[in-house]
C-alpha cells in the first residue's frame, strides 16, 4: 500500500561536502498531520522541496500518491515560514491567488476565498490590504490561500515562526479545525518542539547535518485538541519531555560533524 508520501532512502546532496539529507525514509498516509522537527540546517526545508518538486536531483525515491514530485502539482500547496501576500492585492484577492494561478473561474473563487477567510476570522477584513493588517492576521489570510486550493497534501514551513506565543496557539488551534474540517493531509515543518507534539499525530526527529530521522514517536492525546488547555496536560508534557532528550542527544551525539 503505497502512502499520500513515500520517501525511501532520500538523500540529497548540494555538492561534495554538504550532503543536506541522508538516508531519509518516511511514509505519510491520508488525513494524517506529521510534523519533522530539528536543529537548524539538518535539512527539513530540503526535504520539503524535495515533495513540492523544487529540487530534482537527489537519490532514493520520492512519491506524492504515487507519482513523481513536480513543480505546480495541485495535490500540493505550500506555506512558507514568512507570509507571502502581495502587498497590491487585497485579502480576499491574496486568499483566492493560488485558484487564479490553478485557472479557476473567478465567481468560484472568490465565493471559496470569502468562505475561508470567514473561517479564519477575517470576515469583513474581504478589502483590506495587507500592509494595515497585523502580523497573526496576515498569517490567517495565507492560511485560507492555503486551505483555498483544495490540495490534499500540504507542506507547511514554519508557518508560524514570526508570530509571538499567544497568537501562535491561536493560529495552531485554527489549523487544527481547519485540518479537521477540510480533510488534508500535513507535514509541517518546524524548531518548536512543543508546537510539533500538540499539533500531530507523529513527530519525526531529525539529526543535525546531514539530516537523518533519529525517532518517529507517535503522539497519542485525542482530539480534538485545544492547543492552549494541552500546555498543562501532563501527558503532553511528559511526551515533550521525551522528544526534547531525543533532540537532545542527536544534536550532542553529532556535535563536530561537519556533512
Ligand atoms: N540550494 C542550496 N544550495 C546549497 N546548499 C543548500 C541549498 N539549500 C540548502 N542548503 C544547505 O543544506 C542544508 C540543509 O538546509 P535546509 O534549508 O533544508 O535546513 P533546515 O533544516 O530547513 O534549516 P532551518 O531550520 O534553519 O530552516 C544546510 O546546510 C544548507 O546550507
Ligand atoms: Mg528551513
Amino acid at each position: 500500500m503505497h502512502g499520500i508520501v513515500d520517501l525511501s532512502g532520500l538523500t540529497v546532496r548540494f555538492s561534495e561536502s554538504i550532503t543536506a539529507v541522508d538516508s531519509f525514509s518516511l511514509q505519510l498516509f491520508e488525513r494524517e498531520f506529521v510534523s519533522i522537527v530539528g536543529p537548524s540546517g539538518c535539512g527539513k526545508t530540503t526535504v520539503l522541496n524535495v515533495l513540492a518538486g523544487l529540487i530534482e536531483t537527489y537519490d532514493g525515491d520520492a512519491f506524492i500518491d504515487g507519482q513523481r514530485p513536480i513543480a505546480g502539482d495541485s495535490r500540493v500547496a505550500y506555506m512558507l515560514a514568512r507570509d507571502s501576500l502581495l502587498p497590491w492585492r487585497s485579502a480576499l484577492e491574496n486568499a483566492s491567488y493560488g485558484l487564479e494561478i490553478r485557472g479557476i473561474d473567478e465567481t468560484v473563487r472568490k465565493e471559496r476565498a470569502a468562505k475561508l477567510l470567514s473561517k479564519v476570522g477575517l470576515a469583513g477584513f474581504e478589502d483590506a490590504w495587507p500592509k494595515t493588517l497585523s502580523q497573526g492576521m496576515r498569517q490567517r489570510v495565507a492560511l485560507a490561500r492555503t486551505f483555498c486550493l483544495e490540495s490534499q497534501l500540504l507542506l507547511m514551513d514554519e508557518p508560524f515562526g514570526a508570530l509571538d506565543a499567544q497568537t501562535k496557539i491561536q493560529l495552531e488551534d485554527l489549523l487544527l479545525e481547519l485540518w479537521t474540517t477540510e480533510a488534508r493531509t500535513v507535514l509541517f515543518v518546524t524548531h518548536d518542539l512543543s508546537e510539533a507534539v500538540a499539533l500531530s499525530d507523529r513527530v519525526i526527529v531529525m539529526s543535525p547535518r546531514p539530516g537523518k530521522i533519529l525517532a518517529d514517536v507517535r503522539v497519542d492525546l485525542t482530539r480534538p485538541r485545544s492547543v492552549r488547555q494541552l500546555q498543562s496536560d501532563p501527558k503532553f508534557l511528559n511526551l515533550y519531555g521525551t522528544i526534547w532528550k531525543i533532540f537532545e542527544q542527536g544534536v550532542n551525539n553529532t556535535a563536530g560533524c561537519k556533512s
